[in-house]
């Protein structure tokens, strides 16, 4: 089915005391805690494993002088090694992952220069320090603040163009009764997911078989079938579980395209994880940004003006920049409203999308710009959103779906206690600690992508539903068993879903807040086709027909749907398309959070004391997943706000600090009475769900809440992020 109209009424919405939106626990958690659930690097099979090592770059630009393996090649148990001058030939860049070892070019810090294949992992780290590499260095530009001079407007990153203007902000803003121009900056990020990339590769009949942690296993197949040049057919993914993956998954990265060179080469199963350290250089990042606010408002608070340009950078060639300016396109009604990003050309590893590409950090800056115009208004910060709410895109001009941002707000505020808090800033004290209050509203676009899916009753009555999506940790195992046993009427231990294989249908894979809607419209269209092959094969047509405990039923009629799966089972295919809903409706879902800090008058050291987020994202399919999703977003935020940056040493275009000790985020100590709450919402203008997208929801404003509570507690300003106790000084 496609989304060209509103969704009527559905199952889903007469169903009473359903299983979808119950917090059932999370289908995959006992495979997950009792080690069965198998990952990437954890495969035994198939035999004869041999192990590679990745040998990253020491420059960052610049050429290979000398190059000698002799040694490498004779260590204990080695059994090639790879370079540009032994390496396969491969096929073209795609979607910014690039062929690996194809000449003496090095674009960036910690690019592969060579690949070690040995008998065990140990030999081939040791063999890949005795490789000789001596380089020739270019000159390099790494810093954007340097290099805003040759800063250039990208090309469009996907539906997003670089820059949007309605009305005209710039002659809006001069004659505005009250301005507020601020310069926000935002630090160098790495998505820090729990499992670092690795592969295991192998060749049957010219057909290359992947074991990887992937997020979108159909796009990394098509990724894989440019760079390596091969049919797209002749690739299959298998990415059945996947430890976190933030955007850091959303390609496929060396270690796929090495493990599966090297397979190649030596004629045999090749393993290669990428250490944690090479996870940071080796891998994307997410680009450091500086952000222009231009606020314009009448003395009642309403904008007359909204002016937002962002810079980030990136590898020179590529476009991707960091949408920084997007979400505030749509975020508060304004008559003249201007949004441009810029990019410059950068000698740093390649940037891409992380954790709600352009919204995490964008709403870092126009969120805590709002409070300092709420202050200069002397208007409740609440009050000052309220008064700017929208009822159309002020960019698209076309509807919101749904938009309940103020309620949000609202609800929050008295969950929160706002009432308690005092506008004037540095006036509440407990102890030692200078306390605070803040809020930031929350916007995350809501995209849907095609994906299909299939489900099959077997004979003895249990539902298999497969689809090449992916779980990254996010609850998709859960919800997709959740949806077909609603409408197949089954328990949920009568459905196993089985997700992350090329071999499958094609789905959506995860990113972009897109993975649930989209793979379990799929879904959704699959059961709805598997009943009604159901009712035919009962003789049952019409109304009353009931799905409930393996049996279908209307009136007298009862018939278990092992009898009508019969002895071959029964099948149904389905899926879904984006249609014009999502062009003539402008889809966010939306929220609001509240944060309460500390920060040690003599110190400066700043503590979270409590948080909360209140959001509406339509049907909410499982109210535990869910809830741990916002609340894990809004611990990024935290981080987003306080900790994380990498710090870069311009002189060799690396990050200083590549691991898990010096990347701060926040860890449970950090943390401590954190909720997220969601209020009852259906959209349907979204998908036959009715569901919205909820994966970066959490982190969008989160960290500007807690920036705005540091404000509230100290009367400090800070406006370059991470707000670290120096700052506060
Ligand atoms: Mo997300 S950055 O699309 O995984």
């Amino acid at each position: 089915m496609d989304m060209t109209h509103p969704i009527g009424v559905t199952p889903l919405d007469t169903i009473q005391d359903g299983i979808v939106g119950k917090p059932l626990d999370r289908v995959d958690g006992p495979p997950k805690v009792t080690g069965t659930a198998t990952y990437a690097y954890e495969y035994k099979e198939p035999d004869g494993i041999a192990y590679g090592y990745l040998v990253p770059s020491a420059i960052a630009k610049g050429r290979i002088a000398t190059l000698d393996t002799a040694v490498a090649e004779k260590m204990p148990g080695v059994v090639a090694v790879l370079t540009y001058r032994n390496a396969p030939k491969q096929g073209k860049e795609s979607q910014q992952v690039s062929p690996e070892l194809v000449s003496d070019r090095i674009d960036h810090y910690g690019q592969a220069v060579a690949c070690v294949v040995a008998e065990t992992f140990e030999q081939a780290r040791a063999a890949a320090y005795a490789v000789e590499i001596g380089y020739a260095p270019d000159p390099i530009a790494t810093e954007l603040a340097a290099n805003l001079g040759k800063a250039f407007e990208p090309k469009s990153r996907g539906n997003t163009p670089a820059d949007t203007s309605s009305g005209d902000a710039e002659a809006a803003y001069a004659s505005a009764p009250v301005k507020v121009e601020v310069r926000y900056t935002t630090p160098l990020q790495t998505h820090a997911m729990m499992e670092p990339h690795a592969t295991l590769a192998y060749w049957r009949r010219g057909q290359l078989i992947l074991f990887t942690a992937n997020q979108m296993p159909n796009r990394g197949q098509a990724i894989l079938a440019s760079v390596l040049n091969m049919p797209k057919d002749n690739i299959r993914i298998v990415s059945r579980y996947v430890g976190g993956g933030f955007g850091a998954k959303l390609t496929p990265h060396p270690d796929a395209v090495l493990a599966a060179l090297a397979s190649k080469v030596v004629d045999r199963p090749v393993k290669l994880a990428l250490t944690r350290q090479q996870v940071f250089h080796s891998t994307f990042h997410r680009s450091d940004t500086i952000q222009r606010i231009r606020l314009g408002a009448t003395p009642d608070g309403k904008l007359v003006s909204v002016a937002h340009q962002s810079w980030s950078g990136n590898q020179p060639g590529e476009e991707n920049f960091e949408a920084a300016a997007e979400v505030t396109r749509s975020l508060y009604a304004t008559p003249n409203i201007m949004t441009e990003h810029r990019l410059a050309a950068l000698d740093v590893p390649v940037a891409s999308a992380m954790r709600a590409p352009g919204e995490a950090v964008g709403m870092l800056a126009i969120e805590c710009a709002m409070d300092e115009l709420a202050e200069k208004l002397d208007m409740d910060p609440i009050e000052l959103r309220a008064v700017n709410d929208a009822t159309e895109d002020p960019t698209k001009h076309v509807p919101y779906s749904t938009r309940a941002m103020v309620p949000c707000l609202r609800k929050g505020a008295e969950m929160f206690g706002w009432n308690k808090r005092k506008a004037a800033p540095g006036l509440v004290r407990d102890g030692n600690w200078l306390v605070g209050l803040g809020v930031a509203a929350a916007s995350r676009g809501n995209p849907l992508q095609p994906a299909k899916a299939w489900v099959r009753i077997g004979p003895d009555g249990v539902a298999t539903t497969r689809a090449a999506m992916t779980d990254i940790g996010t609850g998709t195992y859960t919800i997709l068993t959740q949806i077909a046993a609603e409408l197949l009427g089954l328990p949920p231990d009568m459905v196993r879903t089985e997700l992350g294989d090329t071999d499958f249908p094609p789905s959506s894979g995860s990113g972009g807040s897109f993975g649930a809607g989209s793979s379990g419209s799929a879904l959704y269209d699959a059961c709805m086709t598997m009943r009604q092959k159901l009712m035919l094969s009962a003789g049952m047509s019409g109304d009353g027909v009931v799905f409930k405990d393996g049996r279908v039923t209307q009136g007298n009629r009862s018939v278990t749907l092992a009898s009508l799966a019969g002895p071959g089972g029964i099948e149904a295919t389905g899926g879904i398309e984006p249609g014009d809903m999502h062009k003539m409706f402008s889809q966010q879902s939306y929220g609001a959070h509240f944060a309460e800090v500390g920060v040690d008058a003599d110190t400066g050291e700043i503590r979270l004391r409590r948080m909360l987020g209140v959001f509406t994202a339509g049907r909410i399919l499982n109210a535990k997943t869910a809830r741990s999703q916002a609340i894990g977003g809004m611990v990024f935020g935290v981080g987003a706000a306080l900790m994380e940056a990498m710090e870069l040493d311009p002189r060799f275009g690396m990050f200083v600090n590549h691991n898990l000790a010096e990347y701060h985020v926040p860890v449970h100590a950090d943390i401590t009475a954190i909720d997220a709450v969601f209020l009852p919402e259906l959209d349907d203008k979204s998908n036959p769900l009715k569901s919205k997208g909820i994966g970066e929801l959490g982190i969008c404003g989160a960290g500007a809440a807690v920036a705005n509570a540091v404000y509230n507690a100290t009367g400090v300003r800070i406006r370059d992020y991470p707000l670290t106790l120096d700052k506060v000084l």
